[in-house]
Order: C-alpha cells, then structure tokens, then sequence
C-alpha cells in the first residue's frame, strides 16, 4: 500500500464559507497561491452557489480568473446545478464537484430537493463536465449523523456514495458533515462503502467539532484510503450545518502523517504562514493544535 497521501485542501472553499465576514478576491487569492507555494497539489477555490444562499462564495468567478496558476495544481470549485457548472467551467475550473448528502432533511436544507431530485439535477452536471474533459468529484454529506434527523444508516451512505460513482464521479469524498463519528464508525463506513466504490477512489471529509476528526482520519488510512480532505488551520463549516466546526486541520495531519514517515508534499511551516493572514483578517485563532505549537 502507498505510504503516499493526496490531501485537498479545502480552506479557501469550506474554511470561508461559514465566515462572517467576506474575504475579498485578494486576500482569497493570496491565500489559494500560498496553499500552492506550500506544495499543495488539489486546491478548491471556491463554489459556484448562489449568493443568496452562500455570499461569501460570491466572487469563486473573479478568484479562479484572476489567480496565478501553477501548472501542477488542480484548482476546483464546487458547482450544485448547470448554471454552475457552466460558470465553473467558463472561469477555467480544472475539477468540479457536485454535492449530495446520505440525509433528506440535510439535502433538503443544503440544495433545497429530495435526494432523488438531487440526483436528477446532478446527471446534466456530470454530462456537461464530461463533454468539457473536466472530472467530477462527489461529494456524500452526512456520512456519520445528519444536523437535522440524527442518525443516518450506513445503507442510504453506501446507497448515494454507489450512484454518484455510477453516474461518472471519478472519486467520492465522504463527508462527516458535523464531526460526531468515531473510529469504530469510520471502519463501518469505509468497510461499506469500499463494497460499491473501489478504496482507491474514496476520500474522507471530517469536520472536528468532537475532535474526532485526526483518529478518524488513521483509521480510514488504515483501512486504505488514501485521499484526505482538509483545511488549512482548520478553518470552516457549513452554514447549512449550525455548530459544526471546520475540517480536520491540514497542519495536524501534514504533522502526523510525517510522524509516520508517510509522504504529502506539504511543507508544514510554509503551510503554517499560508493561513496567517486570513486568520488575521477574520480576527479568529487557528483551530489548528500543530498550527498553535508551532507559531
Ligand atoms: P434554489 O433557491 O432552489 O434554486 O436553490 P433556484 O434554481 O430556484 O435559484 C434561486 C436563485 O439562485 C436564482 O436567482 C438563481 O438564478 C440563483 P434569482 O432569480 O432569485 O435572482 N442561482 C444561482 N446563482 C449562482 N450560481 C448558481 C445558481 N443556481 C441558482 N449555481 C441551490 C438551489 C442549489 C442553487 C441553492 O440551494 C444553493 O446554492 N445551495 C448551496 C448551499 C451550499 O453551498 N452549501 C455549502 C456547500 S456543501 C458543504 O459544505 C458540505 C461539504 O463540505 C461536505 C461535508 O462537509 O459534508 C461539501
Ligand atoms: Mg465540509
């Protein structure tokens, strides 16, 4: 098994969404290159949501326009519907992902559909990407409990994570919307889900309102996995998930993950001064242990 692991970062996307304040096309954009100087590889810049329901997502078009590329990162964005996608795409989105969750009441608060609904508007998504050569990564929200109905089975999981492989999504990213899942739970889901989805194409997504999220993480590298969602200083949530606190912290998992002698091609004090002057900005500490003990 690789000792390799392909983290993406989804600070500048999940880590300001739920913000009070709105960064400016700037600030996001020195923050995105930043995370790329710090060597990392998949980068999502933003969504292409509506402003209604997401303002501080507003200006994802002028951040993917106008950011200096580096040729060997992937710059993606999130994108719910075809308007979406077609901006998306237009501003030169290198991935897009589409966003369903294993909960109706989460979908219906989120997207505002059924989940059946959901994936009737996903289908023209996928068929618009696939025709602009651009892949589409899926995610499945509440993988591990549902801010709104509680507990989810793993069945309607591993039921939601299997159509969205089957309609084209090249990898499923699972996320544990609100961080309340424990390791023994994580080696039920991906025991599971690895069933309908080859390992190799699952992600893992956990927010660490319990601070379950870095035990949570081994445990899925444990059990193959090798791609990890993450956010730098552990910025973020979703402002359709109240309380729930941001991803894991990238600096915690850059740290372990060297501990390991296992490779990222994250450079941990260059990653570190990435997020500083968002931190500054929002007037907010890093939810970031290894940040903190570093500074
Ligand atoms: P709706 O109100 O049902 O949609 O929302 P609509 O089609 O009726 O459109 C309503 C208005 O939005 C219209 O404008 C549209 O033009 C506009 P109006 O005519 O009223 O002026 N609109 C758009 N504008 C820009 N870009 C678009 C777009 N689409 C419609 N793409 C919709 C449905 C899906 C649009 C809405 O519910 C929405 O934007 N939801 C996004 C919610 C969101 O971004 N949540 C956070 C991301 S998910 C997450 O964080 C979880 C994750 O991290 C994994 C995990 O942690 O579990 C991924
Ligand atoms: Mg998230």
């Amino acid at each position: 098994m690789s000792d390799s692991i392909s983290i993406v970062e989804v600070g500048p996307r999940d880590g300001l969404q739920n913000e009070a304040t709105c960064l400016s096309t700037t600030d996001k954009i020195q923050f995105i290159e930043a995370l790329a100087q710090a060597g990392c590889k998949r980068i999502e810049v933003g969504s292409f949501v509506s402003p209604k329901w997401v303002p501080q997502m507003a200006n994802s078009d002028a951040v993917l326009t106008q950011l200096n590329r580096q040729s060997d990162v992937t710059y993606s964005a999130l994108t719910p519907n075809i308007h979406g996608v077609e901006q998306a795409i237009a501003c030169g989105a290198d991935e897009i992902a589409i966003f369903g969750a294993a909960s109706e009441a989460f979908t219906q608060k989120n997207i505002n559909c059924t989940i059946a609904q959901s994936i009737e508007r996903f289908i023209p998504v996928i068929t618009y990407a696939q025709a602009h050569s651009i892949p589409v990564r899926g995610y499945v929200s509440t993988v591990m409990g549902c801010p709104y109905s509680g507990e989810v089975p793993l069945r309607d999981v591993v039921n939601i994570a299997k159509q969205l492989y089957e309609l084209g999504c090249y990898e499923i990213s699972l996320g544990d919307t609100i961080g309340v899942g424990s390791p023994t739970q994580t080696q039920a889901l991906i025991s599971a889900v690895s069933t309908e989805v080859p390992i190799n194409k699952l992600a893992v997504h956990f927010h660490n309102t319990y601070g379950q999220a870095l035990a949570n993480v081994l445990t899925a590298i444990n059990a193959g996995v090798r791609i990890v969602d993450t956010s730098a200083a552990g910025l973020g949530g979703c402002p359709y998930a109240h309380g729930a606190s941001g991803n894991l912290a990238t600096e915690d998992l850059v740290y372990m993950l060297n501990g390991m002698g296992m490779h990222s091609g994250i450079d941990l004090p260059a990653l570190i001064a990435a997020s500083k002057p968002i931190l500054h900005t929002l007037k907010i500490p890093p939810a970031s242990a290894v940040n903190i003990a570093m500074r």
